[in-house]
């Protein structure tokens, strides 16, 4: 099988996950700096502040890219660092940075797919409610307008959220995501702002670009097994709750059924689904792996440790997963993202789909040894359980294809080694080995083998 020509290959990354430079060119903080310094809430205690240093590094960073044969980056714009204060002026320093690596990149014929807000949210927002507050939603048009105007068409994409799902339920509704505040049900006024928020964004990018460029959001949809019933309310409150609303403009009266007694909705306000019901060009899919549900009969909502724990599914329980896992505890079911490309694909059918996330954590060691073709001794990270879950999820991807599912690309997750977020440095995602104390990047095993697939436009066997 062969991906067709135009389809986009990437790698993609997040500002907080990447660029270091906390205090650096006007920046302030974020909800991620106040949360990864409280102690007990990363491991390690560890924080973005360094990370791989990439606000000073992005060139090589490019360079990388640009050796790895990628025609599509994506990163996202830290909006701490463009509108660092409340009502303040917008900081062009913040802007020339994101102006630079846009440049560069299309100097190097790789299109940027920008991501308008990947979780740093400023902290001078979190101090008002952060998503809990409407006006969040309003302030982050106002960025996303501010950003456009400045990258314009350049920029081939523009992704208004990323994964609404941590955003919401895991950062209010649980405690392992910044601000961490453990509501509950709680969660559900964030769920409905975020909504509004990317309604209002791919206004205000529209507004800017026309249809010079591509609006769309990405979204970790879930692809769960187990119990139907199960199943079916994780796909309410996992999946519908974005989807629907956003490309039908509704939210489904089921959701109301099965949060009735713990959410009344009184947030949704008159017009707020028809400000959210824009049209986008591309919905991006993060996927990494699957859950397995049962009914449960347990009374309180469940404390979250699994990414997938929400407010509004206590009567939902996860069970332990068949290996082989990752080194995240996830399990590798490469038919899970056949089985969500095709299911989405059927469900809203006139949806152009991308995968803007998928990649594997493993204990990667960095290795001394020597090249025989040049008989120097070089470093190097052989990683083939990455290469073996790449290359089976990539196969997915094209027999979803096959199947008639209109993908357009596909973002590996991720270029470098990063922040993992509560999980702080202990996590490797990358490509790229990054070595925390010299800030040096060596390539993986597995950045070969994608230059190969990019190269050839098929999985190399
Ligand atoms: C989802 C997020 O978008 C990204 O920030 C995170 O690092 C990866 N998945 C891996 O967990």
């Amino acid at each position: 099988m062969r991906f067709p020509e135009g389809f986009r290959f990437g790698t993609a990354t997040a500002s907080y996950q990447i660029e270091g430079a906390a205090k650096e060119g006007g920046r302030t903080p974020s909800i991620w700096d106040t949360f990864s310094h409280t102690p007990g809430k990363t491991v390690n205690g560890d924080t973005g502040d360094v990370a791989c240093d990439s606000y000073h590094r992005w060139r090589e960073d490019i360079a990388l890219l640009a050796d790895l044969g990628v025609n599509s980056y994506r990163f996202s714009v830290a909006m701490p660092r463009v509108l660092p204060a409340e009502d303040g002026p917008v900081n062009e320093e913040g802007l020339d940075f994101y102006e630079r690596i846009v440049d560069e990149l299309l100097v190097r014929g790789i299109e940027p797919t920008v991501t308008l807000y990947h979780w740093d949210q400023p902290q001078y927002l979190g101090d008002k409610g952060g998503w809990l507050n409407r006006s969040t939603a309003y302030k982050l048009a106002d960025y996303a307008g501010v950003v456009a105007h400045r990258l314009g068409d350049r920029v081939r994409t523009y992704t208004t959220l990323n994964e609404p799902w941590c955003s919401s339920y895991l950062s209010y509704g649980a405690t392992e995501h910044a601000p961490g505040l453990g509501l509950g049900p709680g969660a559900f006024p964030a769920v409905h702002h975020l909504n509004l928020a990317h309604g209002l964004m791919a206004q205000a990018v529209r507004a800017e670009v026309g249809d010079r460029s591509d609006v769309s959001v990405t979204c970790n949809l879930q692809l769960n097994r187990g119990d139907a019933d199960a199943v079916h309310r994780l796909d309410l409150i996992a999946n519908r709750v974005w989807l629907d609303p956003m490309l039908r403009g509704y939210y489904p009266d089921e959701l109301f059924a099965i949060t009735k007694g713990i959410c009344d909705w009184e947030f949704v306000k008159d017009g707020d689904l028809e400000q959210i019901h824009q049209p986008i060009d591309v919905l991006g899919v993060n996927y990494y792996s699957t859950s397995l549900l049962a009914m449960s009969d347990r009374p309180q909502f469940p404390q979250s440790t699994a990414a997938s724990t929400a407010p509004g599914a206590s009567d939902v329980d996860w069970l332990p997963t068949e290996g082989p896992h990752t080194a995240m505890g996830w399990n590798i079911d490469p038919d899970g993202l056949y089985d969500l490309l095709v299911r989405v694909h059927n469900d809203y059918p006139e949806m152009p789909l991308m995968v803007t996330e998928n990649g594997m954590a493993c204990d990667d060691r960095l290795v001394s040894e020597v090249d025989p073709s040049t008989d120097e001794t070089v470093k190097a990270v052989h990683d083939p359980d990455r290469i073996d879950y790449l290359r089976r999820h990539f196969e997915a991807a094209g027999r979803a294809m096959d199947a008639g599912v209109d993908l357009r690309g596909y973002f590996v997750w991720s270029l470098l080694d990063n922040f993992e977020w509560a999980f702080g440095y202990t996590k490797r995602f990358g490509i790229v080995y990054m070595d925390y104390e010299t800030l040096e990047r060596t390539p993986k095993d597995s950045f070969k083998w994608y230059r190969k697939l990019i190269a050839d436009r098929a999985i190399p066997q």
